[in-house]
């Protein structure tokens, strides 16, 4: 069904975009992790629209954004191992899921709330002249790959969103690390920047989210996380994780850590670090491109490995 054209303002200034948000308005603005597409926690409507316009499936819930952790504390009810990740990571790259304080606020039915307060300099003066929770996921398709450049979002999103803020783009590539602190011990749903090893650090006793509890939480039945039953991350070419690029077809894609001359596309990453700020805008230039098969090496030991894998598996997995 066609969409009706909206009329998109696009600017640089956190305080004009928080109005348009403020007036009902949906805004894509940028974060440390990727862009999000951005409604107030209170206008149950203007989230609901953002359903629409990824055409996301009305049952996986949104990451409210706060600007500081008095913010937070409103929304959700924190408890000590909460306290102790957010005072440790905060702001930045981690999402908390806990009990939701607040009846007004959008969660798309569940008495739990996922939150989190993003390091992005222009994402926090947006969040503070907001002064209200903003309920956004990753501004992209539902199901396709999150998106990391400015270029991207204008392409995908203007005529379709109120307004666009540019700012500081998104510094680690891939989505926050998710953790379940509903569940005793609390559960890591999703890896990211911040790993599970960080995490052991000050949260001995966390889990790792086993495959076959994907979708309920085993002791109360309650979901765990709608968002991990749906496939993601997926660009429309065919994502092949390897050990090794030396034979690829000739008009294949890559992205690893040595250079080939004979392919159609390739990123060349020297660190972990950068294969996560270059997975998804590969993704997206291979589908540009309209090439059929991409090939990405295994990531090496260490930080961002855990991540890295979680994301590739899941956009090869069809
Ligand atoms: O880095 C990020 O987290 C980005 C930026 C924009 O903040 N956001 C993001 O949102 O990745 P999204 O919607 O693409 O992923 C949020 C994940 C989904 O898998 C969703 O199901 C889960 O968090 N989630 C949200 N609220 C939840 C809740 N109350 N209980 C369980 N899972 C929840
Ligand atoms: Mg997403």
């Amino acid at each position: 069904m066609p969409e009706n054209k909206v009329n998109t303002l696009i600017t640089d200034s956190p305080s004009e975009a928080a109005k348009v948000l403020l007036r009902g308005g949906i805004v894509v603005f940028p974060t440390e992790t990727v862009y999000g597409i951005g409604a107030s926690a209170f206008d149950h409507n203007s989230c609901r629209r953002i359903y629409e316009v990824k055409n996301r499936p009305s049952d996986n819930p949104l990451i409210l954004h706060v600007e500081n952790l008095a913010a937070l504390n409103v929304c959700a009810s924190l408890n000590p191992a909460g306290k102790l990740v957010f005072q440790k990571f905060s702001p930045g790259a981690i999402t908390g899921i806990f009990p939701k304080n607040d009846p007004n606020l959008f969660t798309a039915d569940l008495k739990t709330v996922a939150v989190r307060i993003p390091s992005n300099p222009t994402a926090r003066s947006f969040l503070e002249f907001c002064n209200v929770p903003v309920a956004a996921p990753s501004a992209n398709l539902s199901g396709r790959p999150s998106l990391t450049k400015m270029v991207y979002i204008l392409e995908e999103f203007s005529g379709k969103v109120d307004c666009i803020l540019i700012g500081e783009e998104p510094q680690i590539g891939i989505e926050s690390t998710v953790i379940d602190f509903t569940s005793n011990p609390p559960i890591l749903l999703r890896p990211g920047f911040v790993d599970f090893q960080d995490l052991k650090e000050i949260l001995p006793e966390i889990q790792v989210l086993k495959s076959e509890d994907k979708t309920r939480n085993t002791s109360t039945e309650a979901p765990i996380s709608p968002g991990l039953k749906y496939r993601h991350y997926a660009p429309i070419c065919k994502v092949i994780l390897t050990e090794n690029l030396e034979n690829i077809p000739s008009d294949a894609a890559q992205i690893g850590f040595r250079f080939y001359e004979d392919v159609a596309y390739q990123i060349r990453i020297d660190s972990n670090e950068a294969y996560m700020k270059s997975l998804y805008s590969f993704f997206v230039e291979c589908d540009k491109r309209k090439i059929e098969e991409a090939f990405c090496e295994i990531p090496k030991e260490g930080r961002g490995k855990e991540a890295l894998l979680n994301r590739i598996t899941k956009a090869a997995s069809k």
